[in-house]
């Protein structure tokens, strides 16, 4: 299965440390493509037709999105993988994460409400329904309900492809999410311990009850997020799979 697309998104964000080189900002494209954000928010729009996952999503705020962004000329597993959060993660391991990027323990819980849409994979919470941290034991914060229910869809040896759903209404961008955790009805170990720590329970506890304070943090964690830039030279792909392909002389001089 590919990547799901918003964890990518994610990666590609995240990858990127606060120095910029073109200083991104809303309608960058206003005299070279004036077209550019119709064509990205067609394309969008088919995708979420044709995705069935998404075409139902709804409600969330906005914001004016800063653009502007190049796309790396290089790709690195490893990279990747030592930045992308694990779904094995706690919150003190993901705390430090996000705060090597500047990115605050409030912005951290309000940025993982993303996943108040979508689904995951079995596989992202086997360890946790049948061998905790090796322990041979399920997470003892899952509510015993729930976690019938995740016994059921995710059973041991079964198709780790199965995918459930992250929080109990994943198709409205809402507060649920929140609402879920603190029911210890998390999806995701990286979700339910941000109850279990006091240093992010409270956000959690916030946000369950405040769904306007939540989109308010979610927009300024997506905001601060989308400004991180590595200042190296990049491109705009014309595949965002993978790098441009250049003359030969010109991988000789690199
Ligand atoms: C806090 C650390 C985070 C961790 C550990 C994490 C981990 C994950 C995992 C494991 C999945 C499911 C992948 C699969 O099983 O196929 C997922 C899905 C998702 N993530 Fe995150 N994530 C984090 C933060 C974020 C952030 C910051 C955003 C966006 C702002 C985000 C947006 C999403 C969305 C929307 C989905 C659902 C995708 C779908 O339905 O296809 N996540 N995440």
């Amino acid at each position: 299965m590919s990547p799901p697309l918003p964890a990518f998104l994610l990666l590609i964000s995240i990858a990127f440390t606060s120095a910029s080189a073109v200083p991104l900002q809303p309608g960058f494209y206003a005299e070279t493509c004036p077209e550019a954000e119709f064509i990205v928010k067609d394309v969008m729009r088919r995708n979420m037709i044709r995705e069935p996952r998404s075409a139902a999503s709804s409600g969330g705020p906005d914001w004016e999105v800063k653009l502007g962004r190049e796309d790396s000329l290089t790709a690195s597993q490893e990279d990747a993988n030592n930045i992308m959060p694990s779904p094995r993660a706690n919150a003190s391991l993901l705390m430090d994460l996000f705060e090597s990027y500047n990115l605050s323990v409030k912005d951290m819980v309000a940025l993982s409400g993303s996943h108040s849409i979508g689904q995951a994979r079995c596989f992202s919470i086997v360890f946790r329904l049948y061998n905790q941290s090796g322990s041979g034991k399920p997470d003892p914060t899952i509510e015993a309900r729930y976690k019938e229910k995740l016994n059921r869809l995710c059973p041991l040896g079964g198709d780790e492809n199965v995918t459930g759903d992250l929080d109990a209404t994943p198709t409205m961008f809402d507060n649920r999410y929140f609402k879920d955790l603190v029911a210890g009805r998390g999806f995701l170990n990286s979700d339910q311990t941000l109850y279990t720590f006091p240093e992010t329970r409270k956000y959690v506890a916030l946000f369950s009850q405040d769904q306007r304070t939540f989109f308010k943090a979610f927009v300024e964690g997506m905001i601060k997020m989308g400004d991180l830039q590595s200042g190296r030279p990049g491109e705009i792909r014309s595949n965002c799979r993978m790098v441009n392909r250049r003359p030969v002389n010109a991988l000789l001089e690199s």
